[in-house]
Parts: structure tokens; C-alpha cells; sequence
């Protein structure tokens, strides 16, 4: 019969814990000590022969072994090996329950840190796109089909807003798993007068599990993250979306710098937004990875399953993905040339006037309803003459009500822009408000 012995091994994963684990195996042994289950000086070799471990993974000359499936396994025998039979005292009122559960924890942790950190940069350049063309006007889409004039400093604004809301549920995210597990033993407790609290604060966790059951089963802070981690994928992949459609020759808003395209093997004109694309599609595992965890955790019955071992990977993959996507973003978006004229004479095209035009017939009495109808009327005679409303004459426009006159002819694009002048519009005093909130959080969160 073949050897499937490999089938259950982690190691070759979940490695990537190696410092949350000794981080926590140091903190456990000194309680032990501090509260006379372990002697000091077992204490003491122990976590001297775990920074030498550490030292061993770290220069690469760490003998991992498959064979003793998981992290925690080859980390106490070689320990072992370091230090002879005190090695045997750490595992003292402790399970591998508690400990992996610990270890996902404190990773989890400092991948928020980062990931926050790089939706910051991200966010900066967003702030500073916004600052660059502060009063560009572009069209602005609704069905991808031209709506209104908008600030292009507007557009950008939009996915900062995006971006701090994701920051928010990360942060929340750490609020809700900042709970100690260790301590919960395989899934009872311990008994052994050991001082949880002085662990949760050596290991910087406010508070610690309540419930040893649930902390050993607890999972619910993984498929936080992987949520938090979609929904940013899904920010990532509007906004990769719209830098395709925009770099296209149809539309020609933008073009990226040379380092974020790259040009096809047999049609020498081509500029492929790839790096776009890559996130795009990128979204789709992570979204994966989400689904992945909530289907491991559904019919698991308390408390600890080896199931739970499938926690990993796809976590693992989620934060290699978002983080190199955000820093890929953090550094594409201020190298993207806006094609100023380009978007601002699409902005000024007639057509996206007709809603100011409705406005405008409200100003002289005419009820919104009525002077809707107008403006219909008058878009589909200028598609049947195949004229624009601004090549119409008076005359023309007074056929289909006579309220209008010269007036008409002072709406522009930038008069749009500037009459939407409430709270959140695109007016530019307005998004000169977005802007310096944009700027004052970055500022407050140490980011610029
Ligand atoms: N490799 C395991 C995991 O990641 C560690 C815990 C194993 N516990 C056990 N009782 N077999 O979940």
C-alpha cells in the first residue's frame, strides 16, 4: 500500500508561523516559571534554546523534518535536541489547541498592521491624484453610459472612501480577536495554577477567552479577515476595472507608466493595462479563500478538529495576495497620466447637460416632471437631426418650451460641476472638503 502518511503534514505551511510560535512558547514558559510550575532555570534554558532555534529557521540551517507533521513538533524536538529533557517541561498545561490557535492569532494580527499600512499608501496616492487635477471635469458614468460631469479629484475620492471603510473592518477585525486563547488547554482548561492575564500581557492581548471550548474551536477572526480581504479585492477590482476601460483607445483617459503595461508578443501597438487585469482576476482566490474557511468551519462540532489545520493556506494566500496588490496600487496610480483634455472635452459634450437643462426649466417655474419630458423630446430630436443641444438655435430649443432663452446657452460643464454644491456633490468647494478630510485622516493616521 502506498505511504500516506504525508496527507496529515503541515509543515511545509505552516512554517510561517515559527515566530508567533516561539513569541508564545517564550511568554508560556516564563509564566510557568513565575508561577513555580516550571523551575527558573528550566525556564531560562528553554527560552534561551528557543532563540537559538529561531536563529537556526531564520539562517536557513533549521532541520525540518515531514515526518513530525506540524511546526509545533519539529520546533519542541529540536529544542529537545538544544537543550535535553527541560525541553519536555514547556509543553506543561498547554495543548497544541491553544497553541495554534495563539500562533494564528498573533499572525493575523501583524497582517492587519500591514495591510492597513499598505491601504494607507494606497489611499495617499488616491489623495494625491485628487490634489494633482484638482479641477479636471470628466464624465461621470452611470450604466457606463455618460451621466454627468464629475470631478475627476471626485472619482478618486470615491475609492478613498472605499479604502477607509476596508481600513475600518480591519481594524475592528483586530478589536474583536485582541483575546487571548492560550491557557484554554486542549479544550477544558488546565490544571495548573497558571496566570493567563500575565501571558495576554506579555504577548500584548487585552483580554483573555472567556470560554476554553469555544477558544480552542474559535475560528470566527479568520473568516473576519478573509471577508475584510474580499471586500478589498472587490474595491481593488473596481477600481483595476475602470484603469482597463480608461487605458483603452476608446476611451484614452489614461496611460500608465511603462513598468505597469506591457506590450503583446505579436502586436507591437499594444499597451495592456496587465498589472490591472492581474488584480482583477486575482479577486476571484481570494474570494475563494473566503468561501474556503466559512465551509471548514460549518459543520465542525466542538471543539478542536483537525479540520481546523485547513485554516492556513488559504489564509496565507490571502494576505500574500491583498498585500502585494495594495503595494502594487500604491506605486502604479501616481505614475498614471490623465488625458486632461481628452476627459474635459467629453465633459463639456452637450448631451450631459440635459439634466442641468431640466434644472434650469425648474428655475423658470416649469415642474421637474415637465421640464424632464422637454429635455427628452428635445435629445431625441437632436439624435434624429444629428445634432448636439449645444448646435441648437433658440428658436429650435423655444419650439419645445418657451421658457428658454439665453440662459441656455451659459450651461457648461464646469457650470454643472459648480451648481452641485451640497454636502458630498462634486461642486469643488465640496470636494475640496472630501479632500482635506482625505488629507486629515491620512495625516492623523501618520500616513503622509
Ligand atoms: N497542525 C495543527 C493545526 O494546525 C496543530 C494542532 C494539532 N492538534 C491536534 N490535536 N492534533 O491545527
Amino acid at each position: 500500500m502506498t505511504d500516506h502518511s504525508d496527507y496529515t503534514v503541515s509543515i511545509h505551511y505552516d512554517r510561517r508561523l515559527y515566530r508567533q510560535d516561539i513569541a508564545g512558547s517564550k511568554a508560556h514558559a516564563a509564566m510557568l516559571a513565575r508561577q513555580g510550575i516550571i523551575s527558573q532555570d528550566d525556564a531560562d534554558s528553554i527560552i534561551a534554546g528557543l532563540g537559538k532555534v529561531q536563529d537556526e529557521i531564520e539562517r536557513g540551517d533549521f532541520p525540518w523534518d515531514p515526518s513530525l507533521e506540524d511546526l509545533h513538533m519539529n520546533i519542541e524536538r529540536r529544542l529537545t535536541d538544544l537543550i535535553g529533557p527541560a525541553a519536555g517541561r514547556l509543553h506543561t498545561g498547554r495543548s497544541r489547541n491553544d497553541q495554534v490557535a495563539l500562533d494564528m492569532r498573533l499572525y493575523t494580527r501583524e497582517a492587519i498592521a500591514d495591510i492597513v499600512a499598505a491601504l494607507r499608501s494606497v489611499q495617499r496616492a488616491l489623495a494625491q491624484l485628487a490634489e494633482q487635477h484638482a479641477n479636471v471635469v470628466m464624465p461621470g458614468y452611470t450604466h457606463l453610459q455618460r451621466a454627468q460631469p464629475v470631478l475627476f479629484a471626485h472619482h478618486m475620492l470615491a475609492y478613498f472612501e472605499m479604502f477607509q471603510r476596508d481600513i475600518g473592518r480591519f481594524t475592528d477585525c483586530a478589536a474583536r480577536m485582541d483575546v487571548l486563547p492560550l491557557g484554554s488547554g486542549a479544550l477544558a482548561g488546565v490544571p495548573y495554577p497558571t496566570d493567563r492575564h500575565a501571558v495576554a500581557e506579555s504577548l500584548g492581548f487585552g483580554e483573555i477567552s472567556p470560554n476554553s471550548m469555544d477558544a480552542v474551536a474559535d475560528r470566527d477572526f479568520l473568516a473576519e479577515f478573509h471577508a475584510a480581504a474580499a471586500i478589498a479585492m472587490m474595491h481593488v477590482s473596481r477600481l483595476s476595472e475602470e484603469i482597463v476601460i480608461w487605458s483603452s483607445r476608446e476611451f484614452d483617459f489614461v496611460r500608465l507608466a511603462d513598468e505597469f503595461t506591457t506590450g503583446s508578443s505579436i502586436m507591437p501597438q499594444k499597451r495592456n493595462p496587465d498589472f490591472a487585469e492581474i488584480a482583477r482576476g486575482k479577486t476571484g482566490r481570494v474570494y475563494g479563500s473566503l468561501m474556503g474557511i466559512l465551509t471548514v468551519l460549518k459543520g465542525l462540532p466542538l471543539t478542536y478538529n483537525r479540520d481546523l489545520q485547513e485554516d492556513k493556506e488559504g489564509f496565507f494566500d490571502t494576505v500574500d495576495t491583498l498585500l502585494s496588490t495594495l503595494r502594487v496600487f500604491a506605486d502604479m496610480l501616481p505614475g498614471m497620466i490623465l488625458n486632461t483634455e481628452r476627459v474635459e472635452s467629453l465633459a463639456g459634450e452637450s448631451y450631459m447637460l440635459a439634466t442641468d437643462m431640466a434644472d434650469y426649466l425648474v428655475g423658470k417655474g416649469v415642474p421637474f416632471r415637465e421640464a424632464h419630458g422637454v429635455m427628452r423630446r428635445l435629445c431625441q430630436h437632436c439624435e434624429a437631426e444629428g445634432k448636439s443641444l449645444a448646435d441648437l438655435r433658440l428658436d429650435e430649443y423655444r419650439e419645445f418650451s418657451p421658457h428658454f432663452d439665453d440662459g441656455v446657452y451659459a450651461i457648461t460643464a464646469a457650470a454643472s460641476v459648480a451648481a452641485r454644491d451640497n454636502p458630498g456633490g462634486t461642486a469643488p468647494n465640496r470636494v475640496a472638503e472630501g479632500l482635506a478630510r482625505a488629507n486629515k485622516i491620512l495625516r492623523e493616521a501618520g500616513a503622509v
